[in-house]
């Protein structure tokens, strides 16, 4: 018998994006935002007390629920801190999924549900998405303890309307996780509905909209009797103090995300924009990605010739997104070089 439980045994594990060690490079595959976070952000790193640093920090990271409450407009109780978004994932899956109590989600998404389902031995029903990437109808019919809608979705960038979530909040007979991880670059967010359902959890990270995806921090938004169940489930002291205090000062300078933020919905308009004027499909992203389809070249192959071109893009191999590239939104200069490597690719 071999040391690990068959599921581990059986799982492949999440394959995380490519990390280049260069700082040289176009690095486009892995969705970070493309600016720097506030300037704020190294004032309050610089102010960090070595008594901070000596003692366990504050085990619900109070200054930042405090600051994300305000933020979201509800009540400090509605919120719990974690380390990024990825670990409320893991911890709803814990909390709410075993043998007996299968997860769903619509796909084709982003490929950590499937690793978690696996991970925590619970049946997965995947029910696939239209090619328009609407809400799939029969996803309430999977009795699901924990149904997860990610919203934008990733990596097609689509949005489902507040209206859609609210009858599926309705509709499901467990608890609807929306994963709002990119919803910073939305039009529209799901906030209201926790003030109506006791059932729904909204996944927020700082990685995307506030430029952190170095320090590892998100939170949830839920009602109170949620959030209660789900610190059961985490570690005590799951956000440390540095990042409890940077992730603070960042959610609280609302002038400097507002501006990041625009400046990336610019570029990924005229970004959009100049890849159809190459030719490529480009669906219309509410994300700081889009989801291009290369109609005459494998997206393989243009991904090998913008990799030995230092550019990094994804592409996937899952059913629903063959030959399709995810490219994150650059600054203007890095979505210039792209688009001229593009040119050169496309042309060869
Ligand atoms: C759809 C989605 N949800 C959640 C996350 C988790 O983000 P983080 O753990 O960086 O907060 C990611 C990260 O890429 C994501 O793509």
């Amino acid at each position: 018998m071999g040391y690990f439980r068959e599921n581990i045994e059986k799982t492949k594990g999440y394959e995380p994006g490519f990390q280049p060690r260069q700082a040289d490079v176009v690095k486009l595959n892995t969705n970070e935002n493309s600016y720097p976070p506030s300037p704020m952000v190294l004032k309050a790193l610089s102010e960090i007390s070595p008594e901070q640093l000596r003692r366990y920090p504050d085990p619900m990271g109070s200054a930042f629920r405090e600051a994300a409450a305000e933020v979201n407009g509800v009540a400090p109780d509605y919120i719990m801190c974690c380390n990024g978004g990825d670990e409320l994932l893991k911890m709803a899956f814990q909390a709410f999924c075993d043998e007996n109590r299968p997860v769903a989600y619509p796909v084709p998404t982003y490929s950590l549900y499937p690793v978690l389902a696996k991970l925590q031995n619970c049946r997965a029903v995947e029910v696939p998405f239209d090619n328009e990437f609407n809400l799939p109808p029969k996803l309430a019919a999977s009795a699901a303890a924990l149904t997860i809608v990610c919203n934008p979705n990733a990596p097609s960038g689509s949005l489902i309307t507040v209206n859609e979530m609210v009858s599926l909040a309705d509709e499901v007979s467990g608890v609807l996780l929306i994963d709002e991880a990119y919803v910073d670059f939305a039009e529209k967010d799901c906030t209201a509905l926790v003030k109506d359902f006791d059932n729904v959890i909204i996944l927020r990270s700082m990685s995307k909209g506030y430029s952190l995806a170095g320090i590892r921090f998100g939170y949830a938004i839920a009602r109170p009797d949620l959030i209660t169940g789900l610190i059961k489930v985490k570690d005590s002291y799951n956000v440390d103090a540095v990042a409890i205090a940077i992730a603070t000062t960042a959610i609280r300078d609302r002038d400097y995300f507002r501006k990041t933020v625009e400046k990336i919905k610019a570029e990924r308009k005229r970004l959009t924009k100049q890849l159809r004027s190459l030719g490529l499909d480009v669906r219309d992203s509410s994300s700081n990605f889009v989801l291009a389809k290369c109609k005459n070249s494998s997206a393989a192959e243009i991904y090998e010739k913008l990799t030995r071109r230092n550019i990094f893009v994804r592409y996937f191999t899952y059913q629903g997104l063959e030959d399709k590239l995810r490219i994150t939104i650059g600054t203007p200069e890095q979505n210039d070089k792209l688009l001229s490597a593009l040119k050169e690719i496309l042309k060869e």
